[in-house]
């Protein structure tokens, strides 16, 4: 028997990514797709790259009831949108893997200063387990809804917590994040600054003063390492499909430990690849994969750049929402997930 699953949000880019990850998965199968606009259409009509059985499913309005045998809801839908739906989900009793934003921040003011609006279910935030897989296994387990964590935050948190936690980074003063996202981090509706003109021949800085995923990297600095932490970071959005590379210049102590240091806190996982020291990873060497591959460079004794990439589909999105729900349902957390990447 296979776990019936509804994914809301289906015809966005993560929503698609959430559908081929699960019809492939040995233990999860699809029952409910939902959608917004495109409701009522098949997903075929909507989505180039869904086939098979799948594309002569209806879409769903965003309201419809869920079937009952859905056990679990991944909602793959804009913050502020997504609320409700998780509300909804939880109270018919399923488990929820929520990709938005809602449920990654632990106060109300956090999340009214990140995203400029009040929220519907504040009640639900100290149930949320934040879900950077790695450092919250036990807890994701026994959740009943995962705030599955952003994509510029994992590739900033993935390499910093150890680091913090060593005591080995210097907090006094800001951690500069330098970070470029391929055009699917911006989702699939229509903007002005996403048509192909705008955005192909070109690199372009955007969110600044300060972009909502700083809040998040710093609550979970703190929640991860206990470290009051302040970030200085600048996403920019290149012309490229998928793919993420944070570039963090960092300062403090025995740089030449930091490498041995992030070696020991990922040694066997799956899906953290420190890479030869030296080495630096590329958006082209994860593209594809559940994989943050993460490089170091000391510069001196008390300065290093740690670059650090992932897909922002995968880990960055729908990836590690379903190593989160494998865990949540008692399954290896890498059942259905590549660790390689689609290379060349
Ligand atoms: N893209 C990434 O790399 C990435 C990474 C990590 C997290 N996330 C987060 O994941 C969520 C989904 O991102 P995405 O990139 O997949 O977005 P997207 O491509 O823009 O898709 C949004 C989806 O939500 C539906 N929708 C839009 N407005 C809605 C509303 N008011 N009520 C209900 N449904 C609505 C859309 O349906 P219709 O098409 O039918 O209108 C579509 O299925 C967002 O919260 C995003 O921040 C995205």
């Amino acid at each position: 028997m296979k776990i019936s699953v509804a994914i809301l949000g289906a015809t966005g880019y993560t929503g698609a990514e959430l559908i081929r990850l699960i019809d492939a998965h040995p233990h999860f199968e699809i029952a409910h797709l939902g959608a917004h606009s495109q409701a009522s259409k098949l997903a075929g009509e909507v989505l180039p790259g869904v086939g098979g059985h799948i594309a002569a499913m209806t879409l769903q309005p965003a309201d419809a009831l869920l079937p009952d045998e859905v056990e679990l809801v991944f909602t793959a839908l804009p913050h502020g949108a997504a609320a409700a739906s998780v509300f909804t989900a939880l109270e018919a009793g399923k488990k929820v893997v929520d990709l938005s934003a809602d449920f990654r921040h632990k106060t109300h003011d956090v999340y009214r200063a990140a995203y400029g609006a009040d929220h519907p279910h504040p009640e639900l935030f100290n149930e949320a387990v934040y879900g950077l897989t790695e450092h919250v296994r036990d807890q994701v387990a026994c959740a009943r809804l995962v705030a599955n964590p952003g994509c510029y935050p994992t590739s900033v948190l993935l390499p910093l917590i150890p680091l913090l936690k060593a005591g080995v980074i210097d907090t006094t003063s800001s951690i500069i994040i330098d970070s470029k996202s391929g055009t699917s981090g911006a989702g699939r509706s229509a903007k002005t600054d996403l048509l192909y003109c705008e955005i192909n021949e070109s690199v372009k800085a955007y969110g600044l003063p300060r972009h909502r995923h700083a809040w998040e990297m710093e609550e979970w600095a703190l929640g991860f390492a206990g470290c009051e932490t302040k970030v200085r970071f600048v996403p920019h959005i290149l012309p490229m499909n998928r793919g993420m590379l944070s570039t963090l210049h960092l300062s403090g102590s025995n740089t030449a430990s930091w490498f041995d240091l992030l070696q020991q806190a990922y040694a066997g996982e799956p899906f953290v690849k420190i890479l030869p020291q030296g080495t630096l990873p590329s958006t082209a060497g994860i593209s594809g994969s559940n994989r943050c591959d993460i490089g170091i460079a000391l510069l001196s004794e008390s300065e290093a750049v740690i670059v650090s990439c992932i897909d922002n589909l995968l880990k960055g999105a729908a990836g590690q929402a379903i190593q989160n729900a494998n865990l949540m349902f008692g399954f290896d957390e890498t059942t259905g997930l590549a660790r390689h990447a689609l290379w060349p």
